[in-house]
């Protein structure tokens, strides 16, 4: 038996369908929400309303790629949460319809869960146990991976995401949103060590990324006052060296996973493992530490439904099916 999944997206504000067979993803179509940047972030009623628009076409490319018949397919998974409810509604409500029209199981994915099975859609994949750092604009958390569907959380942000951090920097750069990658772009001409941020200690293996978002907003303005060109005579190295804190906070929490646990695999996951601080940061710790490191392609660390798949295939493999009346969940811890 080798199973064939539909799997669909549409958390936040991608809207994307992929089909999987024997646990090869067929393809990985994504609609992205234009809408948002405008506003300098998501609204969320524009984006379930986009997904409204455009989900039928993308599920309508994502099974004529594949070059299956929709009477082919084996299940239905979708995104269960965490994420926008009204988001979360639209993708929930096309499967589930799906399904029952072509009478087969349903299957609810996590999508932080998902973002962490992101490292098994292309070789090389990691070996349990595994660490995972998955880093978005909505997450930010240090999962320990036993298996495919064990997962445990040993430390997350307790308050804003590191990617939030990156963007609301951006924006108080007059940086357009997402500035996440622009950030990273002027980084690389400038000098990480020109500027010192303060770190923000927490318990354990946890994350904080408001104390930087406050303490970047009063440098700007203090030396804004000094000198009202201060942020276009010093982009690069404002950029640098904040990029530079910020993968600093990531990487610091992973040595000590690392060390605790005994573990030498180490994956990222979401979009923020874009970040090509983050990644040289890595690869050089990896020499240090004798790490493997493994990163998914850029198109399954953004949100995406292949990696909805990946987890739909091993769900089935188990069995592990919702009931018709099941609802998406804006909340939903990793691991349960
Ligand atoms: O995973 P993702 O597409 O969406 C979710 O948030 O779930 O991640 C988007 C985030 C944004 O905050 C964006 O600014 C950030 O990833 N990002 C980056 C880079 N590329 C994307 N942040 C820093 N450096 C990058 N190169
Ligand atoms: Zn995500």
């Amino acid at each position: 038996m080798s199973p064939l999944i539909l799997a669909i997206e549409s958390s936040c504000d991608e809207t994307s369908a992929s089909v999987i067979r024997n646990g090869k993803v067929l393809n990985n179509i994504i609609a992205s929400q234009e809408v948002h940047q405008k506003y300098g972030g998501v609204v969320p009623e524009l984006a379930s309303r986009a997904h409204q628009r455009s989900i039928w076409h993308t599920v309508d490319e994502a099974v004529r790629t594949a070059g299956i018949k929709l009477d082919e397919l084996h299940a239905v998974a979708f995104t269960r949460g965490p994420g926008l409810m009204g988001s979360l509604l639209v993708g929930a409500s096309f499967a589930k319809g799906l399904a029952l029209a072509l009478d087969i199981p349903l299957i609810g994915i996590n999508h932080m869960e998902a973002h962490v099975l992101s490292n098994f859609i292309e070789e090389p994949v990691p070996s349990f146990p595994f660490l995972c750092l998955t880093v978005s604009g909505g997450h930010t958390q240090l999962i320990k991976v036993s298996d495919y569907l064990e997962m445990e959380i040993l430390g997350e942000t307790q308050d804003d995401a590191v990617g939030e951090a990156f963007d609301k920097a951006a924006k108080l750069l007059g940086l357009p949103y997402p500035g996440g990658p622009l950030i990273d772009r002027y980084a690389q001409s400038g000098n990480p060590h020109r500027f010192n941020f303060p770190k923000t200690e927490m318990p354990g293996l946890h994350f904080s990324f408001s104390g930087i978002k406050t303490a970047f907003l009063y440098f700007i303005r203090e030396n804004i006052l000094h000198n009202p060109d201060f942020v276009k005579e010093n982009l690069p190295d404002i950029c640098a060296s904040l990029q530079y804190h910020l993968v600093n906070m990531l990487t610091s929490r992973l040595q000590e996973a690392a060390q605790q646990t005994g573990i030498k695999e180490i994956a990222l996951a979401g979009g923020v493992a874009a970040n090509s601080g983050l990644r040289q940061a890595l690869h050089k710790l990896a020499g240090q530490h004798q790490w493997k490191v493994y990163l998914p392609a850029m198109q399954y660390c953004t949100d995406n439904a292949a990696m909805i798949a990946m987890a739909a295939h091993y769900k089935y493999l188990k069995g592990i099916f919702e009931p018709p009346d099941t609802v998406p969940l804006a909340r939903y811890p990793v691991g349960i």
